[in-house]
């Protein structure tokens, strides 16, 4: 079918690569289908009230490929199926639906990009069963898609990370230091697995292998048998003990994520401390782990789901999601790809090679 007039707009939490994707489609839309290119302002938020676009051009996406976060700007607000707002600590709840799509219909748009992760591909899906033209593009650094065998971001990120526990190793051998490094992934421990395992972590707390604290030591007294006097800890944010609850942050009521997770850096800390394990220093990485340029292999995948989701729309192939799996692209439908979260296999190939490489996770 004929693109004429493409939109796009990126949600969630943002990431290294939206730019690139959105460089990648500007520049497929307009060469191969002489299409004009729209983007939406503020993931959703951009459908609402007056809506707020911007025409992107050749020209406007140049130098985009190496730029982090995304110029259209994101929100992890403002699902109009389910708009809160907060009103003396009150939450209310509208829906305002008929509003976004009456936009969205005025845009004359053959087709829509969302660019997110699961929260915004399943918003993006209640438009397509409403009758909006939408394909998503799997973004995420939590790297949590079902549907897709990596989320653009996610590489950035465990590069971040890596960096990091690079760095800290040196303090952790200077000091005879316990050092732990608390990453985000909300409730999957991708980033903390990969990061942890390149980084040469010692020791990797994930949500999806609950862990004991009298683990961990005996783990660092060992170590100090041999004469290490030094451990890294990495420990996702989603990360839980035994029978306890991951650590909360705070709450955000009004957004779609309400429970802000974070804290067990340093929770880890204080519990180690109690033993005779000596000084133990948490760093948190937060938002560092989503800024700043794409690595090469997130450039590379946000150009391939890029030229690939415009080729999509061109097929008609709505409802869909672009995807990687076994390295080859696809578009799966939005339907299946936000069925389930992605979450680590604690029998899985990772979790095996980790153990066989003397990775101590908590348990047992
Ligand atoms: O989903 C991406 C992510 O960075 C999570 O890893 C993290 O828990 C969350 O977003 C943080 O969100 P916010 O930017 O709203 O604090």
């Amino acid at each position: 079918m004929p693109l004429r007039r493409v939109g796009i707009l990126t949600g969630g939490g943002d990431c290294a690569g939206l730019n690139a994707v959105l460089r990648a489609v500007t520049r497929c839309a307009i060469s191969r289908y002489g299409a004009t290119v729209l983007g939406v302002a503020d993931g959703f938020e951009g459908l609402l009230d007056e809506p707020r676009t911007v025409s992107l051009t050749s020209a406007m996406v140049k130098g985009l490929l190496a730029r982090g976060g995304t110029i259209l700007g994101s929100s992890n607000k403002g699902d109009p199926f389910a708009y809160k707002t907060v009103e003396n600590g009150r939450v209310t709840t509208a829906d305002r639906s008929d509003e976004a799509l009456a936009n969205l219909r005025d845009l004359e748009l053959d087709v829509l990009f969302v660019v997110g992760g699961d929260g915004t591909n399943a918003v993006g899906n209640k438009f397509f069963l409403r009758g909006a033209p939408i394909i998503g593009i799997p973004k995420t650094i939590d790297n949590d898609l079902g549907a897709t065998d990596i989320t653009f971001g996610f590489d950035s990120a465990v590069n971040i990370v890596v960096e990091a526990i690079d760095r800290l190793q040196t303090t952790a051998q200077s000091h005879h230091r316990v050092m732990i490094v608390e990453t985000m992934g909300r409730n999957a421990g991708w980033i903390a697995l990969q990061a942890g395992l390149a980084g040469g972590a010692d020791v990797i707390l994930i949500p999806e292998i609950p862990w004991r604290v009298e683990t961990i030591v005996r783990a660092i007294q060992a170590r100090k048998k041999l004469g290490r006097n030094f451990t890294i800890v990495c420990v996702a944010e989603g990360a839980k003990p035994d029978g306890g609850e991951a650590c909360v942050r705070e709450l955000v009521p009004d957004s779609a994520e309400p429970v802000r997770l974070g804290g067990i850096g340093d929770r880890l800390a204080g519990w180690l401390e109690r033993y005779d394990v000596g000084e133990c220093r948490a760093t948190v990485l937060g938002h560092v782990q989503r800024g700043g340029a794409p690595t090469a292999f997130d450039r590379n995948l946000c150009t391939r789901l890029g030229a690939f989701a415009v080729h999509t729309a061109a097929r008609g192939e709505f409802g869909t999601m672009v995807a990687l799996q076994n390295n080859r692209l696809i578009a799966t439908p939005l339907a299946e790809a936000i069925k389930q979260i992605r979450l680590v296999d604690p029998a899985g190939e990772w979790v095996r090679a980790a153990r066989d490489t003397g990775v101590c996770f908590g348990d047992g």
